[in-house]
């Protein structure tokens, strides 16, 4: 079995190295680099590139698609609900629910500007524990910080006091990285929120999600087990990509191929 994975750039590799630890099937990863960040698309955008992409996959022979996006999670999954021939994962849900196990009830959100706006966290909040108070916070240099590999520099970690202050003058007792990106960034994080503060990255629940769905891909040989096959693909610069990608997760990737998406100029 294959499944497809996807994202703007490199943010959803925080998603993919999750599902490489807990399931042993094929991957098939795809960076839309030629369209990031998605957090400044539109809606209309965000759910053109899905199609194009949920295509590529099926094409490819893919049985399940995971969208290691927040942004288009919460702004195109909602519309396509039962369109799609083969399960469709989404991250908001895995979120909420990784964020409420550990917080008391004062939760920051980071995310990028079309997920804030979508008001899909605030939803999803508010339906699973209506008394918790939730902060929402955009945080738009971050996404082309990451993709420039900038991910311990002294600009980095300015953007993400700016961002982040507010929140913590809020009293919050838990960060969730709203976007798959924030991960990268978490050591400077860490230090900037302090041991009071429970920062939640979501992408351990979303693997552990869809290895439940498909338990026959549960990982027998336990988590540092890496012999997934990965296909890595991008709209955009293969090289500036695997380069990119070699640096945030400190290992050496397979060659990066270029998928030109039908109907596209660039
Ligand atoms: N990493 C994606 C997200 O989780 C998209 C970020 C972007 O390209 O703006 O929202």
């Amino acid at each position: 079995m294959t499944i497809g994975i996807y994202d703007s750039g490199l943010g959803g590799l925080s998603v993919w190295r999750e599902l490489r630890r807990y399931t042993s099937t094929r991957l098939l990863y795809y960076g839309d680099t030629s369209h990031v960040p998605y957090g400044e698309k539109t809606p209309t955008q965000l759910e053109g590139y899905f199609w194009n992409i949920v295509g590529f996959f099926l094409d490819q022979g893919c049985e399940a698609v995971v969208v290691a996006c927040n942004t288009s999670s919460a702004l195109v999954l909602p519309k396509v609900a039962g369109k799609v021939s083969v399960p469709v994962f989404g991250i908001i849900e895995s979120a909420v629910g990784a964020t409420l196990e550990v917080s008391a009830g004062r939760i920051g959100v980071l995310a990028t500007r079309g997920t804030v706006e979508s008001g899909a966290y605030q939803a999803a909040f508010q339906q699973a524990r209506p008394d918790a108070r939730v902060f929402m916070r955009s945080a738009p240099r971050l996404v082309p910080l990451v993709e420039q590999g900038e991910v311990h520099s002294d600009v980095t970690r300015q953007a993400l006091r700016e961002y982040v202050d507010p929140l913590l003058a809020e009293g919050i007792d838990t960060l969730l990285l709203g976007c798959t990106h924030y991960p990268f960034v978490q050591g400077l994080l860490e230090e900037i929120v302090g041991p009071d503060v429970r920062i939640v990255n979501p992408a351990p629940a979303l693997a552990l999600e869809v290895a439940q769905l498909f338990p026959n891909l549960a990982k027998r040989q336990g988590p540092e087990d890496k012999t997934n096959e990965t296909q890595f693909w991008v709209s955009g610069d293969p090289e500036a990509f695997k380069t990119t990608a070699e640096l945030l997760l400190q290992e050496q990737l397979p060659a990066v191929r270029f998928h030109h998406m039908a109907g596209e100029t660039t």
